[in-house]
């Protein structure tokens, strides 16, 4: 939080990381040189690039002159507060590290900024429907933020998305905007859809998403026991795979939603039981954090078609839910590396917008109602973690590294190529250093190197790196 006590830590780890143990004379000098400059001339750019602040805070954290970090709750709307100040005058209230920090005008802006997305690329491709976003709760349940969603949600009718029987709960005990949709998910026995049919009582808009063929069977019971007509939906198991960590959770062999047979096995069985007209939604979820713009135009694509064929088939299709997945930028790369993204929320709902309208006008199918369940993207920014950092970790320091010539051969090779680091050979240098401490610790788990031969192949290592610092 304190810039410019990161700023010092940052220094000593430099001086550490770079105690070149058997460095000759010269070399030694050299580094002590570059230590020292970096020392001297670390200011707080090189800390905001370093931690690419402007990258993931923008425009909501940024950093001061006096190093430290600056909150502005409104975005572009101006005004802002110290970090700093605010945590040193929270602290003389006897309130103590580690806190969080909830600034619920970011919320209030998220919800803003997705929902003026949305209405700018309707606006831009003439789409001839409106969004309807919701918040899925299982992304922080938290009561003072779900309630929050909900009032600065009302001039949009923005819902709430329940992804288990509590979570269906909250969100009619929470959700008060007219016409804001409930989307019931996840695993669901009699009581669950039950209870999201009786909501309709309430005057709530609850649709319920079939996630297993089973599920269908208890909405027919329900729905006869307690003669209302429910709004059914499907979640399909798009071929279209995600990308990053979540990514084997969805494709083919994803755990949740249905393949193409099950949907048509749906359709049917719906049909027989004459309330086809009740199927009304398509959900797809391709898993969180999609750092790849391509992935979710694909995935669009594919649900838009199946949207289409829904429609064909005699449901009463109004609404495509396209799950989760706008991502954070949160090393402020803007690559489609897991931690960042290659767009923006303006390219997002651009994409959605634009391909949903193009398939529905090929198949002349009237345009859904667009529906996201967006967590991280809404409520990722609005709070921040303060804690003390209690300690550093550091490259250890340890004697000068002596290899004589009867040492073990992965020392030996390891040791020449400490040696021979130059600026024209650096990166083979770096894959070989990699390569010799891999093979050290293969070599240490089946019995061929010492536990001291291993601590000087990880002093050795360390130093290599050191030297890099240098090119
Ligand atoms: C069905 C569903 N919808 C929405 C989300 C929220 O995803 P994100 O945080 O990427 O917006 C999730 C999270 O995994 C999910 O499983």
């Amino acid at each position: 939080m304190d810039l410019q006590s990161t700023i010092n830590q940052n220094s000593s780890e430099i001086s550490n990381n770079t105690s070149l143990t058997n460095t000759s004379q010269t070399d030694q000098t050299e580094i002590n040189q570059i230590e020292s400059e970096q020392k001297k001339s670390w200011t707080i750019e090189n800390s905001e690039k370093l931690y690419r602040i402007l990258g993931w805070g923008n425009p909501y954290f940024s950093i001061n002159s006096a190093g430290h970090i600056t909150v502005s709750p409104k975005g572009d709307l101006g005004g802002s507060l110290d970090l700093y100040e605010l945590v040193e005058s929270i602290k003389q209230r006897n309130i103590g590290l580690p806190l969080i920090i909830r600034f619920s005008d970011i919320l209030e802006d998220r919800i803003e900024r997705l929902n003026a997305c949305f209405s700018k690329a309707i606006a831009r491709y003439k789409y001839k429907n409106i969004y309807r976003g919701v918040f899925p709760v299982k992304c922080n349940q938290n009561s003072q933020l779900v309630e929050e969603v909900v009032k600065f949600g009302k001039p949009h009718k923005f819902g709430l998305e329940a992804g288990s029987k509590p979570e269906l709960l909250i969100a009619i005990a929470t959700l008060n905007t007219t016409d804001a949709l409930i989307i019931c998910n996840g695993y669901k026995d009699r009581e669950y859809i039950e209870t999201a049919m009786l909501a309709q009582r309430l005057g709530k808009t609850p649709i319920i998403v079939i996630e297993q063929v089973e599920e269908v069977r208890l909405v027919i019971e329900a729905s006869r026991k307690l003669n209302i007509k429910p709004v059914v939906g499907v979640r399909v198991k798009l071929s279209t795979k995600g990308i990053g960590r979540w990514a084997g959770t969805t494709g083919d062999r994803a755990k949740f939603g249905l393949n193409i047979p099950e949907i048509i096995q749906v359709v049917n069985q719906l049909k027989s039981a004459g309330i086809l007209d009740s199927l009304q939604l398509l959900h797809f979820h391709v898993g969180s954090q999609i750092s790849s713009i391509s992935v979710i135009k694909d995935a669009i694509r594919e649900a838009s078609q199946i949207y289409v064929e829904l429609a064909h088939l005699g449901a009463n299709m109004k609404y495509l839910d396209v799950g989760g997945g706008l991502a954070v930028d949160y090393d402020g790369s803007k690559t489609n590396f897991y931690a960042s993204k290659n767009y923006d929320m303006q390219n997002y709902a651009n994409d959605i917008v634009a391909e949903v309208k193009e398939a529905c006008e090929e198949k002349k199918v009237l345009p859904p109602i667009l529906v996201s369940e967006s967590g991280r993207a809404v409520a990722s920014h609005q709070s921040v973690l303060v804690f003390d950092v209690l300690g550093v970790s550091q490259v250890p320091k340890a004697e000068p590294v002596v290899i004589g010539k009867d040492e073990h051969l992965i020392l030996q090779n390891l040791y020449e190529t400490y040696q021979s680091i130059s600026k024209n050979n650096y990166q083979e240098a770096y894959h070989d250093a990699i390569q010799f401490k891999e093979e050290s610790i293969s070599l240490f788990n089946f019995g061929y190197l010492s536990i001291s031969e291993r601590a000087k192949v990880e002093q050795l290592y360390w130093d290599v790196f050191g030297k890099f610092k240098k090119y």
